[in-house]
């Protein structure tokens, strides 16, 4: 089953059932106010994110409420304002159990000659009481190369073949996967990839469109 909603996720994430959703995998805007440099064509700059002026944790308190008591949370951050999530989700009473590192294989961009060279992203992961790995524990460390700029379809999308690894290490095929920020649909395709059912919220127009299609042809 894979369920699109089209809008803003603070009001549609009210009606999903308490206690329906295995896995909350989700890569919410992180207030960084983001401008890719990168045209799709020679008119056209990808657009800014929507809610990216400051890290986007408004539906953080919405969240131990729609998550199974075997289910498990994870959500994408960056370093330097993940503390903001952290906080958050403790006060929501989720304090989170890790913080798992995305090794992108390839470094971005950032500041040349002062700051090392960005590789990683960070994801927060928190676990619900009954909840127990499927297969064994994974370790915290996950290496999968991002996509090539020229192949982006979303300025901040995340690489199929990562969200399938973070899908099977903490849910069984028919579990419930839920990502409130769904951009281009990544999260949909691993979900078609792994036989897990999906729930996936965007608000912004254009994005929403091109998830659909693309779920549609998978
Ligand atoms: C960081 S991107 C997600 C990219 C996605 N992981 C992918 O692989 O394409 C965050 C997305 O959240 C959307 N968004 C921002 N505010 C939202 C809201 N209140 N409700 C739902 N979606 C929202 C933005 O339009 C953007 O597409």
């Amino acid at each position: 089953m894979i369920k699109l909603l089209h809008g803003d996720c603070l009001e549609l994430m009210k009606d999903i059932p308490s206690g329906s959703v295995d896995l909350i995998l989700t890569d919410p805007p992180y207030g960084i106010d983001f401008q890719s440099r990168r045209k799709k064509n020679k008119d056209d700059w990808m657009p800014k994110i929507q809610g990216d002026k400051e890290p986007f944790v408004a539906f953080i308190p919405e969240l131990k409420r729609i998550v199974s008591d075997k289910g498990a949370v994870m959500i994408f951050t960056r370093w330097d304002v993940q503390h903001h999530f952290i906080q958050l989700m403790t006060d929501a009473g989720m304090k989170p159990k890790n913080v798992l590192i995305w090794d992108k294989v390839v470094h971005g961009m950032g500041d040349l000659k002062r700051a090392f060279a960005s590789r990683y992203e960070s994801i927060l992961f928190w676990s619900n009481a009954d909840f127990r790995f499927p297969d064994g524990r994974p370790t915290d460390i996950i290496r999968v190369q991002r996509v090539a700029p020229q192949n982006l379809i979303h300025p901040n999308e995340k690489p199929v073949e990562l969200l399938e690894t973070l899908i099977t290490k903490t849910t069984v095929s028919g579990d419930s996967v839920l990502d409130a920020f769904m951009g281009s649909g990544s999260t949909a395709i691993a979900c078609i990839n792994t036989k897990r059912n999906f729930i996936g919220i965007e608000k912004d127009d254009k994005y929403f469109e091109i998830a659909k299609s693309r779920i549609e042809k998978a």
